[in-house]
């Protein structure tokens, strides 16, 4: 037990290298992007008002669109505002149409995207458009950063109440031993 805690006492190197692993490993989702379902469990479809379900949505740089629909109906095309407006297929940006009825859409700028079905499904509502904006910094970093004002990074601010939990959980289960 003691080499133990000499290995894994509060300052040694692996203590040090122990904490960074844990803190890596719970910023990682911070980080991840959100893979959006279009149209939710109602898919890419007729009978959805995709203004209506995008309106209350916040689309950040990094995001995905999944577009799940009838792959012998329906496609996924992007396409330019007036081409949006007008549900005309003919010149579209990027056609993201792979043939599983399973296609993903990057939104890797921050501007806006139009995406419409072809095949006539644009007239009857399969069209969507989204604005794709910066990130915000994580909503953990203000109520933090309240206690540690001298820290600005983002990566400390998250970093540094994860390692005190950490250490605090640590010194108790080696204290108990
Ligand atoms: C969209 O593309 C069409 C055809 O290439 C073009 O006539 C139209 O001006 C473009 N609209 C925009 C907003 O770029
Ligand atoms: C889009 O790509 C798919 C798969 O390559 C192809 O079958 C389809 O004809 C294309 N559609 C348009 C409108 O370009
Ligand atoms: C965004 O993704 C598209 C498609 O994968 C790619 O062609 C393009 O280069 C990417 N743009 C940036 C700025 O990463
Ligand atoms: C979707 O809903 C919006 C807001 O209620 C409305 O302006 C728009 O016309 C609808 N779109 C379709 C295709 O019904």
């Amino acid at each position: 037990m003691e080499g133990l805690k000499k290995t894994f006492g509060s300052g040694s190197p692996a203590m040090v290298l122990l904490l960074l692993l844990c803190a890596v490993l719970v910023m990682l989702p911070e980080a991840s992007a959100t893979r959006w379902t279009v149209g939710s469990n109602m898919g890419w479809n007729t009978n959805v008002n995709y203004t209506i379900w995008a309106k209350d949505k916040h689309f950040y740089n990094g995001d995905w669109l999944f577009f799940v629909y009838d792959r012998n109906q329906m496609n996924v095309l992007e396409v330019n505002k007036t081409d949006y407006e007008s549900c005309n297929s003919d010149h579209p940006l990027h056609n993201w149409t792979t043939g599983a009825g399973r296609d993903v859409a990057p939104l890797n700028v921050t501007r806006n995207y139009y995406f419409i079905s072809g095949k006539g499904f644009c007239f009857g509502g399969m069209k969507l458009a989204v604005h794709v904006e910066n990130p915000p910094p994580p909503p953990v970093a203000a109520p933090i950063k309240a206690s540690a004002p001298t820290l600005s990074s983002r990566g400390q601010i998250l970093l540094l109440p994860v390692v005190f939990a950490i250490g605090a959980a640590w010194d108790a289960f080696v204290h108990f031993w």
